[in-house]
């Protein structure tokens, strides 16, 4: 296993801190300057509401989720990791706890509008394409659902 992985501590922190500052830089880096675009104020004040989950390496923030409560099932958004630490394994391990975390809280399924380039990603951790490609901020997404024990 790689070393750096055992070392990424993932938990849910509070909107507003310092913290959820740092994770909005890498979201809005990592999803939304290569389009050319950045959050909204209200895309922002959208995050008090819902679960933000992070990861962190040596202090640092390095990996995001936004999980959003739906009654039975949760919507995770905002999956990112820092560029410099993708595919070893990281995003995996993210996703894992995310879907820990909403199984102790009684929900039964997790479901994503997947970017097309992160599709397998999601297959390879147990999703389950659904329905027809669309478009979202000019990219073509699939949602993808997977039940959650
Ligand atoms: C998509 C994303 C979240 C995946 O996170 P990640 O940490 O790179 O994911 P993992 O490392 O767990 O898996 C990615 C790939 O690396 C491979 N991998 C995992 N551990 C590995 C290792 N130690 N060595 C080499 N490859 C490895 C996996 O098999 C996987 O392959 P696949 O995607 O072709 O099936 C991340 O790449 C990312 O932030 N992308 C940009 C933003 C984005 O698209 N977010 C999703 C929006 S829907």
């Amino acid at each position: 296993m790689n070393h750096d992985l055992e070392k990424v501590e993932f938990k849910v922190i509070p909107y507003g801190g310092k913290e959820w500052h740092e994770a909005l830089i890498l979201k809005e880096n990592i999803l939304r300057k290569p389009l050319g675009q950045i959050f909204s104020n209200e895309e922002k004040k959208q995050e008090e509401k819902h679960i933000n989950v992070v990861g962190i390496l040596n202090q640092q923030i390095i990996a995001t989720a936004l999980l959003v409560a739906e009654q039975s099932k949760c919507k995770m958004q905002r999956v990112t990791i820092a560029a410099s630490l993708q595919n070893q394994g990281i995003g995996k391990n993210l996703l894992a706890y995310c879907e820990e975390l909403i199984s102790n809280q009684s929900f039964h399924l997790m479901y994503c509008h997947a970017r097309d380039t992160a599709v397998n990603f999601y297959t390879q951790n147990g999703y389950q394409k659904e329905g027809d490609y669309f478009d979202e901020d000019g990219i073509p997404h699939l949602k993808m659902t997977k039940k959650i024990s």
